[in-house]
């Protein structure tokens, strides 16, 4: 149910209501077109498995604040753990891969999902009989692993390959359905790990919005129009208002990581003056103080009455 928030009239917010605004929009999460694609296809691959003898795969990859481990964890999160006879039981086990991953680093972050106090005790072998124990003993029916990308090693570039043996391993051995995830470049270890390679080779993206056709610019300013209804104000900001729309496809380039971190800033910005809704003076400051790394010369489009997104693009030198 959507939640309804006081007006403010003018009055600049107490710390705890900012706070609670704040947690309120961080929270939100919006089932777009292509995340409900993504979740269906999960949703599959997890429960056509359940008692199959060759339980499914799927490698799941995108550019990094697409929202991947947003619905990962969403998807997790819809299966509890719960307890039956004194056994923790775990549906769905998620587990990061740790940045230089080690087989017994990959092991233990396993332990440690599947809530082993000792998850860090014990020989290459002991940890590798736990998790798989604890795997059948805890009911795991899906085994998510995410962060994929770190079994590549950040300085050499190199592929560790311990670790994704090891990862092969589990996949043979586990007997539930795995879905991996991680950035593009996580393919490289397919190359490298032929056989872990074969097991993954149903591969789907979850991308960042475009603004390219009438159906990208209407799925853009859905998105919006959704976010805008459920943020936390007692009246709503037009965030889909195609001008709008356009300057906020500029800055964020359709990437949701970007669109919550601009909207969070002139959110708290608009709570401190009292305001009931985020309006273009907001995005204009919000914008000062949010740093894209990679765009040095993208300008502030927000009270820009004559912004042109097309000819913006053109300035910045990109296509
Ligand atoms: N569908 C969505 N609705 C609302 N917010 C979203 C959505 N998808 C992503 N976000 C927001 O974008 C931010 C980044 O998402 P997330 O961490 O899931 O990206 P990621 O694809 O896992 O990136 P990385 O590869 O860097 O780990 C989060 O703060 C999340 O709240
Ligand atoms: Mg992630």
């Amino acid at each position: 149910m959507q939640q309804k928030f006081k007006n403010l009239n003018g009055i600049s917010v107490a710390f705890d209501e900012l706070k609670l605004r704040k947690e309120h929009l961080k929270k939100i999460i919006i089932e777009h077109p292509r995340y409900k694609r993504i979740y269906n296809l999960i949703s599959e691959c997890h429960l056509l498995s359940v008692g199959s003898v060759e339980p499914g795969t799927l490698f799941l990859y995108g550019g990094t604040g697409v929202g991947k481990s947003t619905l990962l964890k969403e998807y997790t999160q819809n299966f509890p753990r719960f307890v039956l006879d004194g056994v923790t039981n775990v549906p769905v086990l998620f587990v990061s891969v740790p940045v230089g991953a080690t087989p017994k680093s990959v092991a233990s972050e396993f332990l440690l999902s599947l809530g082993d106090p000792n998850y860090e005790k014990g020989s290459q072998t002991s940890l590798d009989s736990r998790v798989f124990q604890f795997i059948e003993r805890c009911g795991v029916q899906l085994v998510i692993i995410d962060e994929f990308q770190h079994l590549i090693d950040r300085d050499t570039k190199h592929v560790l390959n311990r670790a994704s043996d090891w990862v092969k391993v589990l996949t043979e051995k586990a007997k539930v359905p795995i879905i991996l995830c991680g950035m593009p470049e996580s393919e490289k270890i397919f190359l490298h790990n032929e056989q872990l390679g074969r097991r993954f080779s149903v591969r789907e993206e979850l991308t960042s919005f475009n603004y390219d056709t009438r159906e990208d610019k209407k799925d853009f300013r859905t998105f919006l129009y959704i976010l805008d209804k459920q943020l936390p104000f007692s009246k709503q900001s037009n965030l889909a208002d195609p001008k709008l729309a356009e300057k906020l496809y500029y800055v964020t380039n359709g990437v949701p990581s970007y669109i919550k971190t601009i909207l969070e800033l002139s959110t708290v910005h608009a709570l401190k003056n009292g305001q009931d809704y985020i309006d273009e003076g907001n995005l204009y400051e919000a914008f000062i103080s949010m740093k894209v790394s990679k765009r040095p010369n993208m300008v502030n489009p927000f009270c820009d009455k004559k912004f042109n997104l097309y000819q913006a693009v053109e300035n910045e030198g990109r296509k």
